[in-house]
């Protein structure tokens, strides 16, 4: 009888117990993360504890009764300090999911957002009307997410992805080999499109577009990310109106750019492109009814 309810008290205490059973790790985890500030605390907690376990996490929501074994726990254990300390649960787990793609990110790159996604899904719209060989430059690739997961989705597509900084590219390259993408995929350090070589169906791009002056308020989460991948200047626009001005010279005829930009500014790069170069100019909201996403046609023979 004593055992029992020293068992019930154990129990109750679950991180600090030995082999806690993952329902009472769970909803202690998640009690804790919420009292120290960290959203959506309960999703946090079932990734932690799925990827300690190294099962899927529906699989654990599955059967929650599990015993947690000591390796596991101290994994979690150890993830639950870094969630608290505010890293991105996706540096963390060492992966985020993009479109159904697995992609590697770590400090070196900025965790590919839900957004982006449907920047990807737009850019693909435009290139399935196209057919035939496709040339694709990903512009501020990071992790590469958007331009791989195109290239998953069109065998012929050929994309050069493109990046200032020397992280992301090391973090790109690896991601494309770890999907076999290698062979398709050109890879460029440079800080202007002018600087690139060759001439292209789609130019997409997610710069980086925080004003500079509200960097200081964002998130830890947000804050371990790369600054380079944050800041777009004084407005929050200097990558993409110089991306504006310079890409019609690098799109084929008819080609087109497509951008993703924070709220209120897409607005006003669609009014600094020209309607001499651009035809087909237009934006498109996200799933949140922002316009976000910037896209123009070339006319072509710049
Ligand atoms: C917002 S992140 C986007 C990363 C990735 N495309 C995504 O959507 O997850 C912007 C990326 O642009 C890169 N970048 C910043 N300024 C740049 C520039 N002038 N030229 C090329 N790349 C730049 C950063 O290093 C960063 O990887």
């Amino acid at each position: 009888m004593q055992d029992e309810k020293c068992k019930v008290q154990n129990a109750k205490r679950g991180l600090k117990m030995a082999q806690p059973q993952a329902a009472v790790l769970l909803n202690e985890a998640a009690v804790h993360l919420g009292k120290n500030g960290i959203e959506e605390a309960v999703l946090n907690a079932q990734w932690l504890l799925a990827d300690a376990l190294g099962v899927e996490r529906l699989d654990l929501l599955a059967d929650l009764s599990l015993t947690v074994p000591a390796t596991a726990l101290r994994r979690f254990k150890k993830g639950m300090i870094l969630k608290e300390r505010g890293l991105p649960l996706a540096y963390i787990l060492g992966w985020q999911n993009f479109r159904g793609l697995k992609i590697k990110v770590d400090s070196r790159v900025l965790v590919p957002r839900p957004e982006t996604e449907e920047l990807a899904g737009l850019a693909a719209d435009y290139l399935r009307g196209l057919g035939g060989p496709l040339t694709v430059m990903d512009y501020g690739a990071g992790s590469g997410a958007i331009g791989f997961w195109l290239a998953h989705e069109f065998s012929s597509l050929k994309l050069t992805a493109v990046d200032r900084s020397a992280g992301a590219l090391s973090n790109a390259r690896e991601n494309a080999a770890a999907l076999g993408l290698s062979a398709r995929v050109r890879f460029q350090r440079a800080a202007s499109v002018a600087a690139i070589a060759g001439r292209f169906n789609l130019i997409v791009s997610n710069p980086p577009y925080i004003p500079t002056g509200a960097i200081a308020g964002l998130s830890p989460e947000v804050l371990s990310e790369p600054r380079v991948a944050l800041d777009g200047g004084g407005d929050g626009l200097t990558v993409a109106k110089k991306l504006t001005a310079d890409a019609p010279a690098r799109l084929k005829k008819g080609g087109a750019l497509i951008m993703e930009l924070g709220e209120a500014q897409a607005k006003i790069l669609l009014a600094l492109m020209p309607d001499k170069i651009w035809k087909e100019k237009r934006l498109f909201k996200d799933f949140n009814g922002v316009k976000r996403f910037v896209f123009g046609i070339a006319r072509g023979g710049i």
